[in-house]
């Protein structure tokens, strides 16, 4: 595996690589890095369908808001290295801020209708950095596939509204969340709960878990119902604060007729929350199917 950091040595890399093995395909996995198994079940997908894989680690500053944890997101380049190759990847682009936007960048990605609701309505112009960076990712390594984490599913929404828009040559691969054993979602951020948050927060897997029981059993059925039983899960918790709990149509992200059964939709349903624990905010979600 090799570490590189300018977007000429990366491109000059995947040739090397395609022509020296004879192989063809590419897979990315954009990261921010803090490598966890959630990212590390994202490179093994790439390793089974593309020949050569590439890591991204950048923590991309235009996708944080004022007052956000941009500063302070966690950071650890030598494990996230190990890490990275321990799950297969061939190369790793660690670019600086610099090399990805070099000077006042005047062009912006942005999808609009799916980029509005849940976490594009708390954290206002956040997509817009994501879909802008993920498209440079894009032109920079051409990649065939591209896998993303079904833990931020309207990220996974929001990109293949604009692959298919913009006709990017390259096939998203969504990935299923990995949990810690107890359930809890992983994510780069679980590093920032203390031990009372970290407890609390298997609230957020629990509740999803027991409206989804509760929709298959058809004790409830509507939108509304799952939502509120949500909300009533959540607040057992006596440190979360919601910011959101959404019931919507996925990839839509539309929301659902109030007397239409979730699971009777004839479409994916995805419930989506988002919630504070002090400082902390996490997000989990759940897609069901229809039954
Ligand atoms: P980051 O939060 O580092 O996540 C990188 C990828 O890992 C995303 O596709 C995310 O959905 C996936 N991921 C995170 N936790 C996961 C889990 N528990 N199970 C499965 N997949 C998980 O998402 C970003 O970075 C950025 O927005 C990025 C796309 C890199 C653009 O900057």
């Amino acid at each position: 595996m090799k570490a590189v950091r300018t977007i000429t040595e990366l491109r000059a890399q995947i040739e090397d690589l395609k022509s020296s093995l004879n192989k063809t395909t590419v897979g990315l996995v954009p990261t921010m890095g803090y490598l966890h198994q959630g990212h590390a079940s994202l490179i093994r997908a790439a390793k089974e369908k593309s020949d050569i894989v590439v890591v991204s680690i950048f923590v991309n500053p235009i996708q944080f808001g004022p007052g956000e944890d941009f500063e302070t997101y966690p950071r650890d380049e030598e494990r996230d290295l190990a890490a990275a190759e321990g799950a297969g990847a061939d190369l790793v682009f660690l670019p600086s801020v610099e090399t990805m936007y070099p000077k006042a960048a005047k062009t912006r990605i942005a999808v609009s209708d799916v980029t509005s609701g849940l976490c594009g309505a708390s954290r206002p112009g956040h997509f817009d950095g994501v879909t802008t960076v993920v498209s440079k990712l894009f032109h920079i390594v051409q990649p065939n596939y591209a896998f993303f984490g079904m833990k931020d599913a309207q990220q996974v929404a929001v990109i293949e509204q604009m692959v298919f828009d913009l006709n990017f040559n390259v096939e998203i691969v969504p990935c299923p969340i990995i949990r810690e054993e107890d359930g809890l979602a992983l994510s780069s951020r679980n590093v920032y709960l203390n031990p009372e948050e970290r407890s609390q927060a298997l609230v957020l897997s629990q509740s999803l878990r027991k409206t989804q029981a509760a929709l298959e059993k058809r004790e409830i059925r509507t939108a509304g119902e799952a939502r509120d039983l949500l909300v009533s899960s959540i607040r057992q918790s006596s440190l979360a604060v919601i910011d959101y709990v959404e019931v919507v149509a996925f990839p839509e992200l539309s929301l659902l007729e109030d007397e239409a059964g979730v699971l009777e939709n004839g479409e994916p349903v995805l419930m989506a929350l988002a919630v504070k624990f002090g400082k902390t905010r996490l997000i989990d979600n759940c897609l069901l199917y229809p039954k």
